[in-house]
């Protein structure tokens, strides 16, 4: 069974290729805990999503801690990055550990990046977003293969990247508390009202009415950035100069 989380497609589009190699189920962790997952004898369980701040993302945790589910023999996980995700492995780790579970794996996979509300930061050109893709096509194989045997690690297989404890302990929070505010969202008169923002929206945080508004239910994924149609969701005034990241590999 694989647990995943996505905000603009590449998590997903890891956890289905996993799923398919591995022949596993699907559980988006949008979908409402409504009941208690049984395993199969030995089933591998697996959390997929994004890094966002070098951690998971909250809701993410916030599951992990809610989720009704037999205690797993084999646990794991994947997160899908822009570039590193300092010490995401053992933060997700310890919210397992809470749960009286034991992670035994777990793997980055560097994907194109999404995040664009700070200066420096954006999307990544064709040629890096493509050749990040090909080299994800790879490694999700090498993955695939060793969670087949069930393989227990000492140390995850991720790129933890310079100054780990300092970006997941201390310049995470920092973010959390002031950079990730759903306040700063609004939509220009580009705007449509197409309802694209709304659709893809995984916590539902959207209401279109002639506008998008955003409720307080916001992971900061930038789906909503990302799709719009005609560029007229913004962060401020920090977006108006930056890429959008709609990969044509994904849709499906
Ligand atoms: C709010 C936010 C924060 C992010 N923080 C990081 C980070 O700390 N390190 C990193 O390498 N990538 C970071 N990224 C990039 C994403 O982790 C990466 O693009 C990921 O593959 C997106 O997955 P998704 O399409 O499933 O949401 C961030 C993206 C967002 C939106």
């Amino acid at each position: 069974m694989i647990f995943y989380f996505s905000g603009t497609g590449n998590s997903l589009w890891v956890a289905r290729q996993i799923a398919e190699r591995l022949d596993d189920e699907l559980v988006s962790m949008t979908d409402k805990i409504d009941r208690t997952y049984t395993l199969k004898e030995n089933e591998r369980v697996g959390f997929v999503f994004p890094v966002y701040a070098w951690g998971p993302p909250t809701c993410v945790i916030d599951y992990i801690s809610r989720v009704r589910i037999e205690k797993p023999t084999y646990l794991y996980f994947i997160c899908t990055c822009g570039d590193d995700i300092g010490k995401t492995g053992e933060f997700f780790s310890k919210a397992i550990s809470k749960r009286g579970w034991k992670c035994m794996a777990g793997y980055s996979i560097t994907m194109p990046n999404t995040y664009v509300c700070l200066p420096g930061f954006n999307v990544d050109d064709k040629d890096l977003e493509h050749m990040k893709i090909e080299n994800a096509k790879e490694r999700i194989k090498f993955i695939a293969d060793e969670l087949a045997k069930r393989i227990q690690m000492s140390k995850f297989n991720c790129h933890e990247g310079a100054f780990p404890n300092l970006k997941t302990y201390v310049i995470r929070p920092f973010f959390h508390s002031f950079l990730m505010s759903p306040k700063l969202f609004h939509a220009t008169d580009a705007c449509t009202s197409c309802r694209m923002c709304e659709k893809k929206c995984p916590t539902q945080n959207i209401k279109v009415d002639g506008k998008p508004q955003w409720g307080e239910n916001c992971t900061h994924c930038l789906a909503c950035y990302h799709v719009c149609p005609s560029k007229a969701i913004q962060y401020g005034k920090r977006t108006q100069s930056k890429g959008q990241y709609q990969p044509k590999e994904f849709k499906s």
